[in-house]
């Protein structure tokens, strides 16, 4: 079997020869979350099926495609159509894009999913930055050998989402008068969505809210160093909460109303992420 790395590196230098110079961002949309790839200046699309070793999505709804560009001064890349344990991939498939995103040289990883609402004051349509979050999946991205070259066997995850960036996110929402709550995100294998009782369950464990991606990156992004951020769109109330309506269809409209807030939230902070660099 050939090595992760050896895909990661080769998948970077092709990225390279397509015209993906030194990201400064990476953006992985969730599901219905593609409104920003319009923002994009001097865009480039590339095709993911054309990558040898890059994951596919098998879901409605997720396509194949990163998009490299800039807002503002930002250099950022963009993936549209991440994949998840529940397709059947493994989590070094899973985290293989975010690896080689930060092996192209992005300091700053930005996840973005849809969730059910756990907390009750978190009705479809809100926008949660993440504060931390549970890892449910049972696997994680680190198992196996470790790349010491690349980060540490035992890496901290006391800060797992990095506070600067989530201090940006916040001045971004009030600057914008858009609202963006805080919370904890409990990521789960899925595909089932949870049944009521897991769902109490969750809120006991200390859940805001509810997926199936994001935990997986976001350990993988912090291991390597970069600093990570995340927002969930919270698309519909969680299983057997008052006015959960758990469809998938339902969840993509939901995404594609609160995506144009998230929009502009992350082209407000972005622009800004470039200029602060500069300045220290
Ligand atoms: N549960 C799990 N994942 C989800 C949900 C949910 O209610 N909504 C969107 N993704």
């Amino acid at each position: 079997m050939r090595a992760e790395w050896t895909y990661i590196k080769e998948l970077a230098d092709e990225l390279k020869e397509r015209g993906v110079k030194e990201p400064e961002v990476f953006l992985v949309l969730g599901s219905g979350l593609g409104e920003i790839v319009e923002a994009l200046e001097d865009r480039l699309t590339i095709d993911t099926h054309d990558l040898h070793g890059w994951p596919f999505s098998t879901v409605p709804g997720h396509a194949g495609a990163l998009h490299w560009g800039r807002l503002g001064q930002c250099r950022v890349l963009m993936q549209q159509g991440r994949v998840h344990l529940y397709e059947g991939y493994e989590p070094p498939l899973v985290v293989r894009p975010v690896r080689t995103a930060i092996e192209l040289g992005a300091k700053i990883v930005i996840l973005t999913n849809a969730a059910g609402g756990v907390r009750q004051d978190l009705r479809p349509g809100t926008l949660l930055l993440l504060r931390d979050h549970l890892n449910l999946t049972g696997r994680n991205p680190l198992v196996g050998p470790n790349n010491d070259s690349r980060g540490p066997r035992f890496p901290d995850m006391s800060e797992i989402y990095d506070k600067a960036l989530r201090r940006l996110l916040l001045d971004a929402a009030a600057a914008l008068d858009l609202p963006l709550a805080e919370g904890v995100y409990a990521g789960l294998l899925g595909p089932s969505y949870e049944t009521p009782a897991e769902v109490r369950m969750l809120g006991m464990l200390g859940a805001d809210a509810v997926g199936m991606s994001t935990v997986l990156e976001a350990i993988a992004a912090r291991h390597l160093g970069a600093a990570v951020a995340a927002v969930s769109c919270i698309t519909n109330m969680a299983a057997g909460l008052p006015g959960a309506v758990l469809d998938h269809g339902e969840v993509q409209r939901m995404g594609a109303t609160a995506g144009k807030n998230l929009a502009e939230l992350l082209k407000w902070s972005l622009s800004r992420t470039h200029s602060d660099k500069e300045r220290s």
